[in-house]
């Protein structure tokens, strides 16, 4: 069996904010990530989702545990784990192009070859034409694909993704959906995405991390074991539907019921 792409062991992580008390938002997060793997995080508001991959991104540090990528030690951003954020984050001020080829000056890409990369990418996501407008004369569903661009032009090992379709209408976000197991199969690189989207995990992932309530710990781990595309009449559809549901119910109250407290 080969490395993981991803290991994290015994993940903690306690927010301290300035004048206020402390937050436990992880607590002994231990998972493998393999390479091409198609992992979902699910769990319930809180939780500590993003939290986990600002940290695995290296943006973040851990308060407990160790985050290795390909056997070293994660310390610090690397265009080998991109992240795309909960709000789709391009400049407003650059144009698409601009805003893809920005990772490649970092990586050390040449000015002229920048943009041919780019505009490579931006076709490969049905934008091939959109490259000198602005991110403000898009559409929703279309910057989401130029977030993506740009964070393929990276030619990350990892890519994290953050909610990514979360504001998107319900056949923009199953378009994309299929567009992002498009790119998942081009590129062979791994892909943590989180959801809120029971339907969204099923569709997506080769296996569901399932979350508690904050800390955050492994509740448990699902397997998604139906062919792609996974029809949602499917009666096995059904039954993980069923079992998502029934993990998240507990967590979800969990949760309230601490707020409450
Ligand atoms: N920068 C920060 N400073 C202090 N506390 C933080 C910070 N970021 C997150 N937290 C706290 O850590 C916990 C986990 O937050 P996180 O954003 O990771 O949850 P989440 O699972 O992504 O939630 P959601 O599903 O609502 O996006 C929350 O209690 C949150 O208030
Ligand atoms: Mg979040």
């Amino acid at each position: 069996m080969s490395r993981p792409a991803i290991t994290l062991k015994h993940i903690g992580k306690t927010w301290t904010p300035e004048g206020r008390a402390p937050v436990e938002a992880l607590r002994d997060f231990s998972l493998d990530v393999m390479p091409g793997e198609f992992v979902v995080f699910l769990g319930p508001s809180g939780c500590g989702k993003s939290t986990l991959l600002y940290m695995i991104a290296g943006l973040e540090e851990v308060t407990g545990g160790t985050i290795h990528q390909d056997g070293h030690e994660v310390k610090e951003p690397s265009a080998e784990r991109g992240l795309i954020f909960q709000e789709a984050s391009l400049f407003p001020w650059l144009t698409i192009a601009d805003n893809v080829a920005f990772g490649l000056s970092i990586r050390g890409t040449p000015k002229l070859k920048r943009r041919d990369i780019a505009l490579d990418i931006l076709r490969s996501v049905g934008l091939g034409d959109m490259g000198d407008k602005k991110p403000d004369e898009l559409s929703g569903g279309m910057r989401q694909r130029a977030a993506c661009a740009r964070a393929l032009a990276m030619r990350p090992k990892v890519l994290m993704m953050d909610e990514p379709f979360a504001a998107l209408d319900v056949q923009t976000r199953a378009k994309m959906q299929d567009f992002l197991l498009q790119i998942w199969r081009d590129s062979g690189a791994s892909i943590i995405l989180v959801t809120h989207s029971i339907d969204e995990a099923i569709s997506l992932a080769d296996r569901v991390v399932v979350f508690t309530a904050r800390p955050g710990r492994v509740k448990t781990i699902v397997p998604i074991d139906l062919p792609r595309p996974r029809p949602s009449r499917d009666p096995r559809y059904h039954a993980y539907r069923d079992q998502f549901a029934e993990l998240l119910a507990d967590e979800v109250d969990r949760a309230f019921a601490e707020q409450e407290a």
